[in-house]
């Protein structure tokens, strides 16, 4: 073990136990206590998404998976491949940015995720007002444009690089702003 881990293995243990005997002097936060999700990091409490929005997220997830879900895959390192070759998603866009790029392919696969962002924002403008998702919205049509740009330049660095930036904005909104409601069957609603 080099000095670097032992030191920082030791503070681990440290700010743990510190955390362990703080722990110890409050009670135990009941369910009574619990912050609700209305709470002011929240906009408002989760609704269920519209069927209109789960077609647009069903949508994008033709084009790029990004989340690894039971029997949809979306893992990006369970897309297949030789290994050590480029990381890829599942869907068409990979496909379409493989080995042999089909780059007029791309810009139909590019034009729909357009299309879904713009409607996603829309949404979040008009009917569930929610200007920290709003930014996300945004942040995908920005890297969306850039991937316009690198598959126009037939750029497939530049292309998967802003792929990348597509794939960051869908899974910060769903950290932020998907929510897991628990009900039976457990499902899924949007937090403003
Ligand atoms: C601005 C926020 C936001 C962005 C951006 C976003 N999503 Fe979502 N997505 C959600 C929310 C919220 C849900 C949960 C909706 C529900 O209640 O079913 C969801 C659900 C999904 C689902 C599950 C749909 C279903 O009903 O089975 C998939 C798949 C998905 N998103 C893929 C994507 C992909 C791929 C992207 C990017 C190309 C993306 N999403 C971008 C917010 C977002």
């Amino acid at each position: 073990m080099n000095r670097t881990w032992a030191l920082s293995c030791c503070l681990v243990a440290v700010v743990g136990l510190s955390g362990a005997l703080r722990a110890q002097d409050k009670a135990p936060v009941g369910p009574s206590r619990r912050q609700l999700l209305e709470g002011p990091q929240f906009e408002g409490p989760p609704v269920p998404a519209p069927d209109a929005f789960k077609k647009l997220m069903k949508s994008n997830d033709a084009i790029m998976s990004v989340d690894a879900q039971p029997g949809s895959g979306g893992d990006a390192a369970a897309a297949g491949g030789p290994s050590g070759a480029q990381t890829t998603f599942r869907g068409t866009l990979s496909e379409n940015l493989g080995a042999m790029p089909d780059y007029d392919k791309v810009l139909m696969n590019v034009a729909t995720l357009k299309m879904n962002f713009a409607e996603i924002e829309s949404y979040l403008t008009g009917t569930l007002k929610s200007p920290d998702a709003i930014e996300l919205a945004k942040a995908g049509t920005k890297a969306l444009l850039d991937l316009e740009k690198a598959a126009t330049a037939k750029d497939r660095i530049g292309s998967i690089r802003a792929q990348i930036a597509v794939a960051k904005a869908c899974r910060d909104c769903h950290i932020g702003h998907r929510i897991l409601v628990i009900t039976q069957p457990l499902q899924f609603s949007i937090v403003p």
